[in-house]
């Protein structure tokens, strides 16, 4: 796993220093730094909308909600939006040229910090730190093996009463035969994306996404198909509780 994990941390260390926001927010139009920042940003509110509304329909927990992680926070687009939901912000990147950009784009929100992780693991946060831990179009881009290690520490960090959601990529269409091709040839797959500087997708197992949040006792709440993974790919978001009292209780 550390090879393929190094290679998907530099590429996207190598992304966020060339086109960091095309690199979130892959439109082809935007492609060479093309995006406008407000307009960019301002895309981070609707995405937030739809992850309280489902915190919302499913837990206990109303806005302003407590202490939020942003796993993979990248320029800080979804970390602004919680920003404005939360009384904390905790954005998290494994790319530095990232957590640069977020730090200016978060600057004026004091509830609002960042930190680098390079680790295939959140040991730099304490157990239970968190209300809401959310990861939104990153888990897609980490092999599996670390994204379920990710979201054993997603458990990890949550706080009794307190909830993770994240969106991850559990299957490929059939008409994906570039990423059937990569799942069986994964080196391959590596030079491709390392010369076209590109991202890849990866496939995490719902069995096992269930499993491992089972034997850490989380309940799942709801599971939603959506579309963020585009046409190629079957993309789903999760929402666990960590069974307690909940904040403010
Ligand atoms: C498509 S961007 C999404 C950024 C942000 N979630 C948003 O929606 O605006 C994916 C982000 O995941 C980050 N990422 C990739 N692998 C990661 C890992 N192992 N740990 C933390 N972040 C990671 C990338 O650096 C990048 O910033």
């Amino acid at each position: 796993m550390n090879r393929e994990f190094k290679e998907s941390s530099n590429q996207w260390t190598s992304l966020g220093a060339t086109d960091p926001l095309w690199a979130v927010l892959s439109d082809p139009e935007k492609k060479g730094g093309k995006w406008n920042l407000e307009e960019f940003l301002a895309t981070g509110d609707a995405d937030i909308e739809r992850f309280s509304r489902l915190i919302e329909r499913h837990s206990a927990l109303r806005r302003p909600f407590g202490d939020i992680l942003d796993f993979g926070c990248g320029v800080g687009r979804l970390s602004l939006a919680w920003s404005k939901q939360a009384r904390s912000v905790t954005g998290v990147d494994v790319a530095s040229t990232m957590i640069d950009r977020a730090r200016e784009v978060l600057s004026g929100r004091p509830n609002a910090t960042v930190r680098l992780n390079t680790e295939p693991n959140l040991a730099q946060f304490p157990t239970e730190s968190f209300d809401v831990v959310a990861s939104h179009i990153t888990l897609q881009h980490v092999p599996p093996e670390a994204a379920l290690m990710y979201i054993r520490e997603f458990a990890r960090i949550t706080r009794p009463g307190g909830v993770t959601a994240f969106q991850i990529v559990t299957g490929r269409k059939p008409g994906d035969w570039k990423g059937h091709l990569a799942d069986r040839l994964p080196w391959l797959a590596t030079l491709h994306h390392r010369i076209a500087l590109g991202f890849r997708v990866y496939v995490t197992s719902e069995s096992l996404i269930r499993a491992a949040m089972q034997e850490l006792e989380m309940v799942l709440l709801s599971v939603e198909t959506d579309e963020f993974a585009g046409e190629v790919a079957t993309s789903r978001t999760f929402l666990f509780a960590k069974p307690g009292t909940g904040p403010g209780k």
